[in-house]
């Protein structure tokens, strides 16, 4: 049963400022907001939320859940759990799943099975195939097309820059690239001296991979006129190229593990479980990242949960898969961030939140606004604890920040209206709902 419910006297937050507020969530929705005590309404719960923060609930806007086909890395129930314990009410799932999802009927399925299992609100990437092109120019109710413009985990591939080309022509969606030039890729493999350990990632995976792909990308988003997201951002030529390039066919991201770790200090102790494409780089990258991030230069955060067993990531160099979670930690490691008085609670709603709705025009989510669904995160910004991976929900039980100590985490997480998830547990049912993405691109 959703109700009505009155939202005493929390700090919400926007992007635009801070105040208190009471807010009336009723059913599904945000009814009305107002000062402290002037809603004229009767609730059928009060929630007494002095001294905490309401946030709209996040949405990440790149994941990978597993679900179909590597169920025991994570699956759609473990990963929205994880999503919900994160303060995560959205999130856009890749394609790189078995069967990919290059199908209607592959994304079909995938919808089936998170309207059974989600916990929080869904929607799901098509990837693009050689094979595929067809498709692409559907009218379907997704966040956008997914390339891998370089080869990583699954084998959703195109590095045929005709086929690519092809892609941005016939798309009749926003395209979401994986930028790292294949070609670049296999000469480095091909002409370097490998050593075999994780010093070979960054030798193979070189910044200038990555702004070959991400440059061709621009230049058919723009030469096309379609919108194009760059995902997972990580070096400082590209910040510094998108900067004077200022599209408006172009948008970007960035990942909590590029701006909190750095080679090779950073992950030496990590080893392969910091194994990541595109790879964590030097310091001088991770800086250019997080100032790009606080300029608007990148627009949005996203997790890349991209879980792997403890056991698989242990492999020696380079059979670990790549990859790493993170949908549970994104949200509490920029809450540490704003503790440390480096951003404000309202650029990280800005990022997390408003950009992510923006960028993918998801409608009625990503701001606590009258008419809007009641996705929101209530965040007690005083706790303070230390994240361990065999606390967090996600299959993979472990994570890059074991033993970080963070202040800041979500007590309740609502979706829809209905809490989700309360104090480290999961209450009530999955009540996810298919995110409607609006308009044409
Ligand atoms: O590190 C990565 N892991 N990068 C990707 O592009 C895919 C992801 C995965 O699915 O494991
Ligand atoms: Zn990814």
């Amino acid at each position: 049963v959703t109700g009505s419910l009155l939202i005493e006297g929390a700090q919400v937050v926007s992007s635009q400022g801070t105040r208190i507020q009471d807010v009336f969530v009723d059913g599904q929705r945000i009814q009305v907001l107002g000062d402290p005590g002037t809603l004229q309404v009767r609730a059928d719960r009060t929630l007494d939320a002095r001294g905490l923060y309401l946030l709209p609930g996040v949405i990440d806007a790149h994941v990978h859940f597993r679900q179909p086909g590597y169920e025991w890395k994570e699956d759609l129930a473990s990963g929205s759990r994880a999503a919900a314990a994160g303060g995560v009410t959205t999130f856009f799932d890749m394609p790189n799943t078995s069967p990919p999802t290059v199908h209607l009927s592959d994304l079909r399925d995938k919808k089936e099975l998170a309207a059974k299992h989600s916990w929080v609100n869904y929607n799901f990437f098509l990837g693009a195939t050689p094979h595929n092109l067809p498709v692409l120019s559907e009218p379907m109710n997704i966040p956008g097309i997914k390339v891998f413009m370089g080869s990583s985990t699954g084998d959703l591939l195109i590095d045929d820059p005709q086929v690519l080309r092809q892609i941005f022509m016939v798309s009749a969606h926003l395209i979401a690239v994986h930028a790292e030039d294949e070609a670049t890729l296999v000469a480095n493999q091909k002409q370097l001296k490998l050593t075999g350990t994780m010093e070979d990632h960054l030798r193979i995976r070189t910044p200038e991979a990555a702004l070959k792909a991400s440059s061709l990308a621009a230049e058919m988003a723009i030469h096309f006129k379609k919108r194009l997201h760059i995902l997972h951002l990580t070096t400082a030529q590209e910040v510094a190229w998108l900067k004077q390039l200022k599209s408006p066919w172009i948008t970007s991201e960035v990942c909590p593990h590029h701006v909190f770790l750095s080679a090779p200090k950073g992950v030496a102790r990590l080893n392969t479980l910091a194994k990541v494409n595109p790879p964590i780089r030097s310091e001088e990258h991770q800086m250019a990242l997080w100032a790009a991030l606080k300029s608007g230069t990148i627009q949005t955060m996203a997790s890349d949960h991209a879980p792997h067993t403890r056991a698989e990531k242990e492999r020696p160099y380079p059979e670990a898969p790549s990859g790493m979670p993170g949908v549970e930690t994104m949200l509490p490691l920029m809450l540490q961030q704003v503790h440390q008085n480096e951003i404000s609670l309202n650029q990280v709603v800005g990022w997390l939140c408003e950009k992510p709705a923006e960028i993918f025009r998801v409608q009625g989510r990503g701001k606590i606004q009258e008419g809007y669904q009641a996705d929101l995160v209530l965040v007690d910004m005083e706790t303070e604890w230390v994240i361990q991976g065999t606390q967090l929900q996600s299959k993979a039980g472990w994570t890059a920040f074991e033993g970080w100590k963070v202040k800041g985490r979500p007590v309740m997480t609502f979706v829809n209206g209905t809490c989700v998830y309360r104090n480290g547990t999961m209450v009530s049912m999955p009540a996810g709902q298919e995110a409607r993405i609006g308009g044409p691109s």
